[in-house]
């Protein structure tokens, strides 16, 4: 047995998206980002919790809502039924889609707020500060030049009573904290920024809403509603069905929290803070990736280069999105979409790459033992090679580096392509068909290990890589990543090319 340190239990998470209109290449980037290592770790045999859902609260909504001249439950009904859609085109496997709509996300936000209260982290005083509409966030002066949120959104000066969090309370606790758990902010770039925050001042957070009505009431005091980012941070317990379920015993806590770099301020700071209020255990990894540019620039409707990737799951499947985009960006960091760059990646990566390695070895085998298929008869010092591999991939996962487990999983097809180049089968099959079984055994379980671990990825290709070679796809055995003898005796079945080479449109 190989030891891929598979941990017992594993719980992924998405942020909740808002519900003010279609998803595009951003929350669907981060959505199979979680969903890659969600299939991977069940595939080695973690209990795995994948949780992804939407923020569905807050004066935008409303808004929208009137626009359209109906309710704002109505509005994000419709919208939350189109999202369930997009996820599933794109094979996302969600374990549990919260809402903050959902009766059990609602009364635990009340139960939370009152919780701060009666721990005094809450107080009434008066907020005087820049309110955002567009950030549904308030900034304070440090924040705010010309009447501009750091976004570049205009911003008004407000005044109101209302309730506040006293961050600052914790400020040195959080600090500390970071320091000790060095894995806990990832990249180390966005963490050096949060820590820089912190040192500038953390000032008390205000959490109560006089005017927005489309929200979750305080419990102890009606009038007002609950800031969004309270309420939409605490999803991420809600959507395990709160702290009597068997899912928050089983799962808590998160073990890793994957965002856009936007938001990360929101899960570096006051999300471990408020947890700390509760005496709850804080998340393993909180990590920001970077931002999605479309064809070198911001994507936006003015520019009319916004991405959808539901246009590119009919042209191409989804596995080919979902590889692309995973393929793209260096996990962490920014990148842009590009049409042809797309194009460029299915045909050297996929049809010269793997699609080739798939049918040159089909064809071989089925050249010999068509009848009994092959016996179980490995080159050990190949065998070698692929075991590091895979161990390579499994160190990867554990790191979250999702990019160098990509490139190390097409290293091994590379790998195989070159052993096919070193050994010739095709003048072994005259002069050594002794040895040509032996390297064309050696072969098919490679392929099949690779099927597995392109799995998470591909989440219908590998299918058809096992039809290709006799193999059952319900059987879970056939997808252990490591040499066995699953292949033995079983009849491989040419079929059609993997993926098909494309042209570049202009
Ligand atoms: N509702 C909040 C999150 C609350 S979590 C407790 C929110 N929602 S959002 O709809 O604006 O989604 C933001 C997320 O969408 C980002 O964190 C990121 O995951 C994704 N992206 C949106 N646009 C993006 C890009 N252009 N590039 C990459 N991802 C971005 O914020």
């Amino acid at each position: 047995m190989l030891d891929l340190e598979i941990p017992k239990k594993f719980y992924i998470t998405t942020p909740i998206y808002y519900t003010s209109g279609r998803f595009h290449l951003g929350h669907a980037y981060t959505t199979i980002c979680a969903d890659v290592f969600a299939r991977y770790y069940r595939l080695v045999g973690s209990d795995v919790f994948f949780l992804t859902g939407t923020d569905e609260h807050g004066q935008k909504v409303e808004d929208a809502a009137n626009k359209e001249g109906i309710l704002p439950k109505e509005f994000v009904d419709n919208l939350v039924f189109n999202a369930k859609k997009e996820w599933k085109s794109l094979d996302i496997s969600y374990d549990s889609f919260i809402r903050t709509t959902d009766e059990k996300h609602i009364s635990l936000i009340k139960e939370i707020a009152s919780k701060m209260l009666k721990n005094k982290d809450l107080y009434k005083g008066k907020y005087v500060g820049y309110y955002c509409k567009d950030c549904e966030s308030f900034f304070t002066s440090k924040d705010v030049t010309k009447d501009r949120c750091p976004l570049g959104h205009s911003v008004k000066e407000e005044t109101e009573d209302a309730y506040f969090f006293k961050i600052s309370k914790y400020q040195n606790w959080l600090k500390q904290y970071i320091i000790d758990n060095p894995k806990f902010l990832q990249p180390e770039s966005k963490k050096n920024e949060i820590i820089a925050f912190i040192d500038r001042g953390l000032e008390d957070l205000c959490i109560s809403r006089e005017r927005v009505s489309w929200g979750i009431t305080l419990p102890f005091d009606e009038k007002y509603t609950i800031y969004v980012w309270l309420d939409a941070l605490f999803n991420y317990v809600s959507g395990l069905d709160g702290f009597d379920s068997e899912n928050f015993k089983n799962f808590w806590p998160p073990d890793f929290q994957v965002m856009g770099k936007e938001i990360f301020r929101f899960h570096a700071i006051y999300w471990p803070i408020f947890l700390k209020s509760l005496n709850l255990e804080i998340p393993k990894i909180e990590f920001a990736h970077g931002w999605w540019l479309s064809e070198g620039r911001k994507m936006s409707k003015s520019f009319n280069n916004v991405v959808y990737p539901s246009e590119y799951v009919k042209e191409f499947g989804s596995d080919i999105f979902r590889y692309y985009v995973i393929r793209e960006i260096s996990f962490g960091e920014d990148g842009s979409f590009s049409k042809n760059n797309f194009i460029e990646r299915i045909n050297s990566d996929l049809v010269a790459n793997i699609g080739n390695l798939l049918s040159r070895v089909i064809t071989l085998a089925s050249k010999r033992n068509q009848e009994t298929g092959y016996l179980f008869f490995r080159d050990e010092i190949f065998v070698k090679e692929i075991e590091n591999k895979i161990v390579n991939i499994s160190k990867f996962y554990k790191n979250y580096e999702l990019t160098k487990v990509v490139s190390e999983i097409f290293q091994l097809s590379s790998f195989a392509n070159k052993y096919v180049q070193d050994n010739k089968p095709w003048e072994l099959l005259t002069e050594d068909p002794k040895r040509f079984d032996q390297v064309i055994y050696t072969l098919l379980e490679t392929i099949r290990i690779l099927a597995a671990e392109l799995s998470p990825i591909f989440t219908t290709k590998w299918k058809e890589i096992f039809e290709q070679l006799g193999l059952d796809v319900n059987n879970k055995n056939n997808l252990k990543l490591e040499f066995t003898n699953t292949l033995e005796n079983k009849i491989v079945n040419k079929g059609n090319h993997l993926f098909k080479k494309q042209e570049k449109k202009e």
